[in-house]
């Protein structure tokens, strides 16, 4: 049984891997920045879950919450870094910077913070894994036009992601990016080809496959460019 803590949680891609995790036996930790939504999210009684509020802007409250699952779980096996948000879709030449800072401060300096907290945690486990939901449209083939703030910031974890790979070589834990497609979610709309089953599962199978490689970015459980 994995230990698994998942950010943003409480609705879409987030609340559904949680959803697959705990349906295949593991044990959730899901993360959301309010505890009501978390509860309304996961009403049902299982000694599976735990439910842990932490606001991924907000360095103090993600500091609290790694101190108290410390004492609480003391080791990680899983972070999953999912919670995100897909506001603005300006070009740069009118792009609004106090937006894409905002957007910086969730999708980029959000795992940032999240890895720098629960790092000791991850290091107690045989093989900690650390997966970052990134985009396809942070992929650097596919900077286009459009949501500029969007890109860079995905773009940005993306890099994060293979500096961090490598940073962690030593202790054996695997750091891997992945674009869940195009899901039907409040950020990905009605519109979208995808459930959300299929958005969350390139994230279970990094979470729980045996062997997996480490610094990549993966879609459909394939390795595809950055
Ligand atoms: N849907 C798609 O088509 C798509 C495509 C590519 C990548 N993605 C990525 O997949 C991830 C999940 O997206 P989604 O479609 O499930 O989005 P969503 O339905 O809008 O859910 C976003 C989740 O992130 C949480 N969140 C936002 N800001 C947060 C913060 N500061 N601290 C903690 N939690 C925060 C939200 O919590 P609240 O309820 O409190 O706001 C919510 O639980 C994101 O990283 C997104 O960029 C999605």
């Amino acid at each position: 049984m994995k230990k698994v803590l998942v950010t943003g949680a409480n609705r879409g891609i987030g609340k559904e891997i949680c959803q697959q995790l705990l349906s295949l036996g593991h044990f959730v930790i899901a993360c959301g920045r309010d505890l009501g939504k978390l509860k309304s999210a996961f009403p049902q009684e299982t000694n599976n879950i735990f439910l842990q509020v932490l606001d991924v802007n907000n360095e103090e409250s993600v500091a609290e919450a790694a101190k108290k699952l410390q004492v609480k779980f003391s080791k990680l096996d899983v972070v999953i870094n999912n919670a995100g948000i897909g506001v603005g879709n300006s070009d740069l030449d009118d792009v609004d910077i106090e937006e894409v800072k905002q957007i910086f401060e969730t999708n980029f300096f959000g795992p940032m913070r999240v890895n720098k907290y629960f790092l000791p945690m991850l290091k107690k486990a045989i093989e900690g894994r650390i997966i970052n939901i990134s985009s396809g449209m942070g992929e650097l083939a596919s900077l286009t036009s459009g949501y500029a703030g969007y890109r860079l910031s995905k773009a940005g974890l993306n890099a994060q992601t293979i500096l961090l790979a490598n940073e962690l070589k030593g202790y054996g834990i695997k750091v891997n990016a992945m674009c869940p497609g195009w899901v039907k979610t409040d950020m990905g709309g009605s519109e979208a080809p995808n459930p959300v089953s299929q958005g969350a599962d390139t994230a279970v199978f990094l979470a729980l496959e045996e062997k997996i490689e480490t610094g990549l970015f993966f879609r459909n459980r394939t390795p595809i460019n950055w």
